[in-house]
């Protein structure tokens, strides 16, 4: 009877404790979890953020030389494998441990000699998670990878859809979207086989455990050296340790990742910012006030292959003034305007403004004092005004309205429906290029600069819109220093002073009348447009006949 009543209380005994150290357990993962868990997506979003900034610094060479799909992979993906390492690997860790130790402590204080042989198969479960988890994630990478270059191929094929169907390459196309798309499935098949063999082979390694414990400790409960209590708590406790064991072999291979990752975004965290970072705070220069841009002796190439894009140029442009210049693509024009505005490095002592060096200027000075708009247009997406504002927050609707009309862009503007408040879509593929170009024109007109540098700024616009532009124009650049870039005589005629760029070297500068009279290469080049222009009025005068 008695003996019966101690059975009783040892059977449940045991069980009570495991439902207590399972409770402990459980409190203590759920405030884990909460602080941990925490920590890590903080740690992740502060990371992310210190990248991003870094980015924004580094000199524009650097994004010559790394890929942006590259860049993009550290800001995300690698970013997250550092957080899932401080997480759930952090997380992990502290959770095997613990519940290794107590687990087997409690196994030991049953029966040492049964702990010893279950343990015999445990670390099996460490090394199949260790190796199978790392073939998985390769492969689940590689889908992944797989999956961003078909998006990127739909991507390209809906942007170009015009050009697939004129040049009738959709059976092409169809094809070599099949062989990714054929080679994604591959891969997710092998990705399945994986898990179809891991999950199955995790059973068996610890069910040899269990097997292990079954019969050993069977035995005993049999001979009466172990009770059915104790026999029941310690197969409680190995199933308690699968999780951590597996554990182990995970976070093994999530701490691999993560350093490979951390190493990464180190890599970019130690790129040099742009030297035009560097120098005296802002405040010191009022380049406000400042207007006269003088190149010394500048000689400049975009790297060691590279052969000089600039030789010797010595070019001053007196405050209030207007320079053109004028050249064949390929002749340095856009380099020159690059390194005036340190977007690329020039050599120290070689381009000063009002008399100062401007490897000397901070960058928010030096930018505040030039109104630039670019070969290339670039819109970020959202409305047209907050493309012409870009960051100033000052400009009532007034200004908007003025800078747009001098730009040529309000008559545009109000024929949409949303007027300033319409979306442009991304990169503003709902505007024309020669939209983009005066959008971006108003943008430098509204920041009200000093200086004002327009490279190659009516390309897409047509001729009469462009005469229409010049003449409002003229007011505005009244006062101000302005270096004009143009293809055209028409544009040009007028500068107070007109150089022609040719490899890289002035060779020749002077007035427009003066360089026509020399009979060089601006002449030939006013000779071949004079040509053009007549060609095209005698088809004017053809056409209605
Ligand atoms: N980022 C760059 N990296 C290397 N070479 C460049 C880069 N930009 C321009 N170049 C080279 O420098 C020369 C001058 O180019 P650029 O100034 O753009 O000419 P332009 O504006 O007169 O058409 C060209 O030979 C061009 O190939
Ligand atoms: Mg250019």
């Amino acid at each position: 009877m008695v003996e019966k009543k101690l059975a009783g209380i040892s059977l449940l005994y045991y069980p009570a404790l495991i439902l207590i150290a399972a409770m402990i357990q459980g409190f203590f993962r759920y405030s884990w979890r909460i602080n941990i868990n925490g920590f890590s997506r903080k740690a992740e979003a502060d990371l992310r953020e210190r990248v991003f900034s870094h980015l924004q610094k580094l000199p524009l060479s650097y994004f010559q030389h790394h890929k942006t799909g590259d860049l993009m992979s550290r800001l995300t993906i690698d970013i997250q494998a550092v957080r899932e390492l401080l997480g759930f690997g952090s997380l992990a860790s502290v959770d095997a441990m613990i519940t290794i130790v107590f687990s087997l402590a409690c196994m030991i204080a049953i029966d040492p000699w049964l702990t010893l042989w279950s343990m015999l198969a445990m670390p099996m479960i460490t090394i199949t998670v260790r190796f199978f988890g790392r073939h998985i994630f390769r492969w689940s990478h590689s889908v992944q990878e797989q999956l961003s270059d078909i998006s990127a191929y739909v991507q390209e094929n809906l942007a170009g859809m015009r050009v697939v169907q004129v040049y009738a390459q959709e059976d092409n196309q169809i094809a070599g979207f099949r062989k990714i798309s054929s080679d994604c499935m591959r891969k997710n098949m092998w990705l399945a086989t994986l898990w179809g063999i891991f999950w199955p082979l995790m059973r068996v390694v610890s069910g040899i455990a269990a097997t292990i414990v079954l019969w050993l400790g069977g035995r005993q409960v049999l001979q009466g050296t172990m009770s059915l209590g104790e026999f029941v708590a310690f197969n409680g406790y190995l199933g308690m340790l699968t999780w951590p064991l597996m554990a182990i072999g995970y976070v093994v291979n999530q701490y691999q990742r993560g350093t490979a990752a951390l190493s990464r975004i180190g890599e970019v965290l130690d790129a040099e910012p742009s030297p035009r970072y560097n120098g005296a705070a802002a405040g010191e220069f009022n380049l406000l006030a400042g207007r006269t841009i003088d190149f010394r002796d500048l000689t400049f190439s975009y790297g060691p292959g590279n052969g000089p894009a600039l030789k010797n140029i010595t070019l001053e442009i007196p405050a209030g003034t207007v320079c053109a210049i004028v050249g064949e693509t390929g002749s340095g024009k856009s380099t020159l305007v690059n390194l005036l505005l340190r977007l690329y490095e020039p050599a120290d002592k070689t381009i000063f403004i009002d008399g100062i060096d401007i490897n000397r200027l901070p960058a928010p000075a030096l930018t505040e004092a030039i109104g630039y708009v670019s070969q290339d247009i670039f819109l970020f997406s959202g409305t047209i005004r907050d493309n012409i504002l870009f960051g100033m927050n000052t400009a009532d609707m007034a200004a908007i309205e003025k800078a747009s009309s001098m730009a040529q862009l309000l008559p545009a503007v109000q024929e949409f429906t949303g007027k300033f408040e319409t979306i442009i879509g991304e990169r503003g593929v709902r505007l024309s290029g020669g939209q983009k170009q005066r959008t971006a024109l108003a943008r430098a007109i509204i920041k009200n600069p000093p200086i004002l540098v327009l490279d190659d700024a009516f390309s897409s616009v047509d001729a009469e819109t462009e005469e229409k532009i010049l003449t409002q124009l003229r007011q505005f650049m009244a006062g101000r220093t302005t270096l004009l870039i143009s293809h055209r005589i028409a544009t040009v005629r007028d500068a107070d002073i007109i150089v022609y760029l040719r490899h890289g070297e002035i060779i020749e500068r002077g007035r427009h009348q003066e360089l026509l009279a020399r009979r060089g290469a601006y002449y030939e080049l006013y000779r071949r447009q004079q040509l053009v222009r007549q060609v095209e009025n005698l088809d004017r005068l053809d056409g209605p006949l």
